[in-house]
């Protein structure tokens, strides 16, 4: 289950081009491609005629011939030709998604068209911020969104599946506070004061001896997700730490499996792509272990009849509880009114460097 009436990320801008790719959204069967003007266009690949996928049909100029009889169609999803024919029929429409087009991502609406309006889209302007420059890849995880929505928000999983990178002892270790924010956003903040630097931190610091560091894992339903990391030499001024903005941007792609677009934004060696690739590669690395452990725990729980989890609570479900608690609530309101829409709020404001330290 899923909320529709919200945007959500289809593709990288960058990954949509003169060609029609194929991505499943929601569970619904979709083919995105630009016009020659360059504007990005979604539709069903499925054609009116005999449900022929449209993902094997053909780009002339905006005109997309499907694969079977080739009856084309244009950017609003009218057949505007019919082999061997002059007339088209009238109720041959393929049905066209709103997209918008910001911050190098493609946003979809899967909800009802009417309501979608482009103010609604989450700001995730770090993903293309002169201020901030950032390492972006994408994963394909076989398991329900939810799974990964927890284990973005129990991040104390960095000591264990992450010791090699981004992890080290200090995280499990750490107290959390968790609040909910406007009824909107979950917030799990966690300081780790005076510490040694996990490798990963080391690494893009050049600074091997102790530090500061905090973490907010932030969550706004259905799938958007930031992790900011603020990291310090010992004896810094907190005002100076460098921040990663770490966004997660979740789209169910069926009910057992989610597409997870991710962009880690750091303020900080803007002008260093060796940088910006390092920390691509070191970040590639630390999800590819996420991916691995989610997906057995996955597999697991679907053997099991997906019982609810955490089965035995203990003090880290905290975040991961409300996340869902909040989600659920959301869903809820969706399907009793289906013209509900949760407006998105701002995840982190750029204006407060940092957050003031959470009482011991
Ligand atoms: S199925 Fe597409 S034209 Fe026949
Ligand atoms: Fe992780």
């Amino acid at each position: 289950m899923w909320m529709k009436n919200t945007w959500q990320v289809a593709a990288f801008a960058s990954e949509i081009k003169r060609e029609i790719l194929a991505r499943r959204l929601c569970n619904e069967p979709v083919i995105l491609w630009r016009t020659q003007a360059g504007r990005v266009v979604a539709m069903e690949d499925r054609c009116p005629h005999r449900r022929a996928p449209l993902s094997v049909a053909t780009l002339h100029g905006d005109e997309v011939r499907c694969g079977y009889h080739g009856m084309g169609f244009d950017a609003d999803g009218k057949c505007v030709h019919v082999p061997g024919q002059d007339s088209v029929p009238g109720n041959a429409l393929v049905r066209v998604y709103p997209i918008v087009e910001r911050y190098n991502l493609i946003w979809i609406w899967l909800g009802d068209a009417a309501l979608s309006d482009p103010a609604l889209v989450p700001d995730v302007h770090w993903m293309d911020d002169p201020k901030w420059i950032p390492s972006n890849g994408y994963h394909h995880i076989k398991a329900n969104y939810r799974l990964v929505t927890d284990n973005l928000l129990d991040l104390s999983h960095e000591t264990y599946v992450h010791k090699e990178t981004i992890g080290n002892g200090a995280v499990a270790d750490s107290p959390v506070q968790v609040k909910l924010d406007r009824g909107r956003i979950i917030r799990a903040h966690r300081e780790m004061p005076d510490i040694e630097p996990p490798p990963f931190f080391a690494h893009v610091l050049k600074h091997w001896g102790k530090i500061d560091r905090w973490q907010i894992a932030i969550y706004m339903p259905p799938g958007m997700h930031m992790t900011e990391a603020g990291v310090y030499p010992v004896g810094t001024p907190r005002e100076k730490a460098y921040l990663i903005r770490a966004l997660h941007l979740l789209t169910p792609e069926t009910e057992h499996s989610t597409h997870y677009f991710w962009g880690n934004c750091r303020n900080f060696r803007l002008d260093e792509p060796e940088v910006t690739e390092s920390i691509r590669k070191g970040i590639q690395h630390t999800f590819d272990e996420d991916k691995f452990i989610v997906e057995l725990q996955a597999a697991r729980l679907r053997e099991e009849g997906d019982p609810a989890v955490p089965m035995a609570t203990i003090k880290v479900d905290a975040a991961p509880i409300q996340g869902r608690r909040l989600l659920a609530s959301l869903l809820e309101k969706e399907q009793q009114d289906p013209t509900f829409i949760a407006p998105p709020l701002l995840m982190a404001d750029d204006s407060v460097v940092n957050y003031p330290p959470v009482a011991a």
